[in-house]
């Protein structure tokens, strides 16, 4: 099936932008091609000018692992890793020392409010827990753009403010981009442009916020 067709649209540097639409409107499936998960059939996904679909597997894996952050809609939290190895991930993967990576990722979990959590396993997590660490893991390296697909619906009103909030104040600048896919309307004053989406298509774009 085509999930994604004849989709356009830019993303800029310093802004925060939400991908809005219905259940199996492709926002997924967009997020991953964007990411260099997922190889699309046609067209191009550019970052600074470059198409990240020319590059040989092991240079969209140092893409993946250097450039981009990434909060899967259902967490992928390895599950035999505490909160703390699992946040330290990306570190470990650039070769940081180990102790300092975990020191790192502390740190995050501290800033998204599981201080006290690092050293439990996801299977103990409650599920707006899990989708925390995968928050603190996406941004604990810095990546030059940050991708959440759904990051706040497990998450009560206020949490998933916050953390948005936290996210919009602190990760992002003008050499940063962070798109957002969400059904939350409650975290829609944050989104700086926001598209829709409705059966693989772009159907409207809106400037500012709803
Ligand atoms: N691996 C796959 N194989 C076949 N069909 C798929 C696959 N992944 C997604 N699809 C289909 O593509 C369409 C878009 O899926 P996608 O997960 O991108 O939607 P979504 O907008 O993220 O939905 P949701 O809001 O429920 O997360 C759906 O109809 C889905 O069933
Ligand atoms: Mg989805």
């Amino acid at each position: 099936m085509t999930a994604v067709n004849g989709v356009d649209f830019v993303a800029h540097f310093g802004e925060m932008l939400f991908i809005v639409g219905p259940s199996g409107s492709g926002k997924t499936t967009l997020l991953s091609m964007v990411s260099g998960i997922l190889r699309p059939n046609a067209g191009t996904v550019s970052v600074n000018g470059d198409d990240i679909w020319t590059l040989t597997n092991d240079q969209l894996a140092d893409f993946r692992l250097n450039r981009i952050g990434f909060v899967f809609q259902d967490y992928h939290l390895f599950p035999r890793l505490t909160s703390a190895e699992n946040v330290a991930i990306p570190l470990i993967l650039k070769h940081l020392d180990w102790n300092e990576s975990i020191v790192a990722a502390k740190k995050y979990l501290e800033i998204v409010g599981l201080k006290d959590r690092s050293e439990i396993l996801p299977v103990k997590l409650s599920g707006g827990e899990q989708q925390r660490v995968a928050i603190a893991r996406a941004i604990v390296s810095g990546p030059q753009i940050l991708i959440l697909d759904e990051p706040t619906a497990s998450l009560d009103g206020d949490t998933g403010k916050m953390i948005i909030a936290f996210v919009k104040e602190k990760v992002l600048n003008k050499d940063r981009c962070i798109v957002i896919v969400t059904h939350d309307a409650r975290i829609n004053e944050y989104a700086d442009r926001i598209i829709h989406m409705e059966d693989g298509r772009i159907t409207g774009l809106d400037k500012g916020t709803e």
